[in-house]
């Protein structure tokens, strides 16, 4: 609650050139900011322990031959003495790297010289409010019910609390999020609630998969292209960036993207300018992305596989996912749930889950997550068809493995099409839906399975359209 008045924001600019400290401060003043100049990293300190700032907007080289050590040895001394000032590193566009560095070592984010405005404006303005402390005292889900529309997210674990009060407060903003967390743990789910809860709600929710995207079309299905700007291309074809403009972004899978097509996605999240393949100009959109992977994401750029530049591009706010294992709490008020939603689904009317029952799912280990949860409790209920569902109803319904007809598949008469749709449908039935898994046994890679899923329709079980679904 605000009590007092509230002030401008304080921004301090530091940078040698006095042409950017002109610019910088022109249009931040006109942002409505109150901004303070200097040219050198003593004088910047001196500043900062004289006046209480906001932020700080910081130049990473100060002499011309200088590899930026200065500019890092700022942020440093900064960080060490205003531990929770944000900092924004202001770089040209050959050092990201170093920028990059930065931001490792406690900058916000950073920006590229030449800035585009209105573009600078918002992410000091996202800065400013990420850095405002979470609310203080226990977070309680009641308290997030009444600010959030968080329909179809159960939990109250301090972990999943945690989560969706982070969620409060990114969704207003444009940050880019990253979600990680195991399959099945609710990733898609998050980034649905960030898009509803955000001032962009009224605006398309455009859901990527981009372990799905074909590499050769990547340009054209996320920059569209225009008539004739290749053999196939027989009409204009609008891309997803340009279907999202104004609204959310989702890049699922992301850690399924290769190296070069991560380049060209680079290019989208940095000034949110592309190009249409064909086309002679560039345009802009006005997107807001949020991306989530199952791939500890750190790692894959550790080992070279995932672009670094790309990944802080991404991550400006990461939200991690714990898997239901460790939220065991929780497992009740979600079994609880699904039986409930599910039991009306099928109209089978009130069902509902003994004791022995609840216990015996919350002492699973669900490798698959919710998603394993829900495929569960799903099959016990159309097997089972009781009112109450006993702990033997679950251990009947098991596939188990004493079950060898569920995956002897007789294929006579059928095309290889059809054999092959069969073979993943019985393979994802047995390993509970878990992707990595199915591929893994049907010697697929994760991107090449999840083509064949969209070309025979085996998404997720019904919940959701994709955006990526005219191919
Ligand atoms: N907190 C929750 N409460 C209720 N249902 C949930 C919750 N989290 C996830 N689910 C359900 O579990 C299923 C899997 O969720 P979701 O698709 O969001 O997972 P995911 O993390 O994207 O998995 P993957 O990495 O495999 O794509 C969905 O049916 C979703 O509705
Ligand atoms: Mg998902």
């Amino acid at each position: 609650m605000m009590t007092d008045v509230p002030r401008k924001h304080r921004v301090l600019v530091v940078d040698d050139d006095a042409s950017v400290l002109v610019s910088l401060a022109l249009l931040l003043r006109q942002s409505g900011f109150e901004v303070l100049t200097c040219e050198d990293p003593d004088r910047a300190l001196a500043i900062l322990a004289a006046h209480s700032m906001d932020l700080v907007l910081q130049d990473m080289n100060f002499s011309p031959q200088t590899s930026g050590e200065e500019g890092l040895a700022l942020l440093a001394r900064i960080k060490e003495q205003h531990p929770g000032l944000p900092v924004l590193l202001m770089t040209a566009w050959g050092s990201i790297a170093l920028a990059v560095k930065g931001v490792k070592v406690g900058a916000a984010d950073f920006f590229t010289k030449p800035w585009h405005n209105a573009q600078l404006v918002e992410l000091v303005n996202t800065t400013l409010e990420l850095a405002v402390p979470a609310t203080a005292g226990r977070l309680d889900r009641q308290a997030l019910d009444a600010q959030l529309d968080l329909r179809g997210i159960i939990g109250q674990h301090p972990e999943i609390l945690k989560v969706l009060s982070t969620l409060g407060r990114v969704a207003r903003t444009r940050a880019p999020v990253l979600i990680l967390g195991e399959s099945g743990t609710g990733k898609e789910l998050i980034a649905d609630a960030i898009h509803r809860n955000s001032p962009r709600a009224g605006k398309p929710l455009v859901k990527i998969n981009m372990g799905a995207i074909t590499s050769s079309l990547f340009e054209s299905e996320m920059f569209g292209h225009v008539k004739g700007a290749f053999t196939d291309a027989r009409s204009d074809r609008t891309g997803h960036v340009a279907s999202a403009h104004e609204g959310t972004l989702f890049l699922d899978e992301i850690g399924e993207l290769n190296r070069a097509d991560q380049v060209k996605l680079l290019r989208v999240l940095q000034d949110h300018s592309y190009r249409p393949v064909g086309a002679s100009r560039s345009e802009q959109a006005d997107i807001r992305v949020v991306s989530a992977t199952n791939r500890e994401l750190a790692e894959a750029v550790a080992a070279g596989d995932f672009r670094e530049d790309l990944f802080y591009r991404l991550n400006l706010i990461t939200i991690r996912l714990p898997p239901l294992r460790e939220r065991r709490s929780d497992i009740p008020l979600i079994a609880n749930h699904l039986v409930a939603t599910l039991a009306g689904d099928y109209g089978l009317g009130e069902v509902t889950l003994a004791p022995g029952a609840m216990q015996w799912l919350a002492s699973q280990s669900w490798p698959g997550n919710i998603r394993q949860l829900r495929q569960t409790v799903e099959r016990t209920l159309l097997l089972a068809g009781k009112r109450v569902l006993e702990q033997q109803d679950f251990l009947d319904a098991e596939p188990g493995e004493d079950a060898p007809a569920h995956t002897d598949v007789r294929v006579d008469g059928l095309t290889l099409e059809q054999v092959e749709r069969l073979m993943i449908d019985r393979m994802l039935e047995q390993h509970q839906g878990n992707i990595s898994r199915v591929a893994k046994a049907l010697g697929l890679s994760r991107a090449a399975l999840y083509r064949r899923l969209d070309k025979h329709g085996l998404g997720d079980a019904g919940d959701e359209g994709s955006g990526g679904d005219e191919a």
